[in-house]
């Protein structure tokens, strides 16, 4: 076999370690037949970041260039496999900052050319899909996901592995990005979403009636007039309760998801409704995206916290059904920080 064999064979037994260097997070994980996570290991930058109040590309790198080493030594370890138990390098290949990709990208190709195993690039948003099936492997599709991060808002429509369909996305800001910006200038600092998730249970969420843009049109989002109104209020307003200003937001940007979601699952005969992304982790949203499915009676399904944010394991799972249904990815394949899904 060959590194770049498209006849690798896949089976249950085939163990993958992937690579996520897509962002802020420097993490590694083990994972063998795709579903069966045997190590995920996290090293989050946040603290390097959080004095500048947003992810600084060229610190993210160096960092990544650092942390990942001990980080995919730890997640070997971990996973109690030595460098003759891994079968395929994954690593992210995009969306994300292209320093960062790169950093992943290169030591899972030099680590798959040494042990002689393929390299398989994953999409970083398909990898956010996977993060279900790693909690809950028997999800009935189609189901609709919605894709909720700090770079992307999107539904989308999956009938069967590697085959979705964007049902929708943002014509502006991203949801995470609305919360980042929103949190810096209520000067609650960064990461913006877990501020005012905290902030915001101790407002009132109807306290003023923000915009719920474009929430009763299609399935496209817009947050950047939310975000602006929310600005225009607090300069009027410099007095206003920074808990409510939150709570109020947090209402409206939760309204607007929780809203499309069900729109989405309707339209497309989902039989599931699954959460994905950082702002997964939102407790409102948690909350209310159960409720909705409950209503409509779809199954409703919420990775957990550490699943709905950027991690390894959901790489190793992407790369394993993209290894068995595409083969290897050459290595003269690049980094593409604007991949789409
Ligand atoms: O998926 P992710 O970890 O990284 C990207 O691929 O973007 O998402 C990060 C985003 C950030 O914008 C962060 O503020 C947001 O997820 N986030 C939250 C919460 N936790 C993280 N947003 C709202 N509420 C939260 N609890
Ligand atoms: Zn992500």
């Amino acid at each position: 076999m060959t590194t770049t064999d498209s006849d690798f064979e896949v089976d249950p037994a085939t163990t993958i370690l992937g690579i996520e260097t897509s962002c802020d997070e420097t993490a590694a994980a083990v994972v063998t037949g795709g579903l069966d996570v045997r190590s995920s290991v996290v090293s989050s930058q946040v603290d390097l970041h959080a004095r500048f109040g947003g992810v600084v590309p060229e610190i993210a790198s160096r960092a990544h260039v650092e942390l990942l080493t001990p980080v995919v030594a730890e997640a070997l370890v971990e996973a109690g496999v030595d460098n003759g138990g891994i079968d395929a390098v994954a690593a992210t290949v995009g969306p994300g900052l292209i320093g960062s990709l790169l950093v992943g990208v290169s030591a899972a190709k030099a680590l798959a050319l040494v042990w002689d195993v393929p390299f398989v690039g994953v999409n970083h948003l398909e990898a956010h899909f996977y993060a279900s099936f790693l909690e809950e492997p028997g999800l009935e599709t189609p189901m609709v996901v919605l894709l909720v991060s700090g770079g992307h808002t999107m539904l989308v429509r999956f009938e069967d592995h590697g085959r979705y369909e964007v049902l929708g996305s943002t014509i502006d800001d991203a949801a995470g990005e609305a919360f980042d910006k929103v949190a810096r200038y209520l000067g609650l600092g960064y990461p913006g979403g877990p501020a005012i998730d905290r902030e915001a249970l101790k407002g009132d969420p109807e306290a003023i009636r923000f915009p719920r843009s474009m929430i009763d049109e299609g399935l496209d989002f817009s947050f950047s007039g939310l975000k602006t109104a929310v600005i225009n209020h607090v300069r009027k307003h410099p007095d206003a309760s920074t808990e409510d200003v939150a709570a109020s937001f947090q209402a409206a940007v939760v309204d607007v998801l929780v809203a499309k979601a069900k729109r989405a699952a309707l339209e497309a005969g989902a039989k599931g409704l699954c959460l994905g992304g950082g702002v997964a982790a939102n407790s409102l949203l948690r909350e209310r995206f159960l409720d909705t499915c409950t209503e409509i009676g779809v199954h409703g399904f919420l990775p957990s916290r550490a699943m709905c944010t950027d991690n390894a394991a959901m790489v190793a799972a992407a790369a394993w059904f993209r290894l068995r249904d595409d083969g290897p990815t050459p290595l003269d394949a690049g980094a593409d920080p604007n991949l789409y899904l």
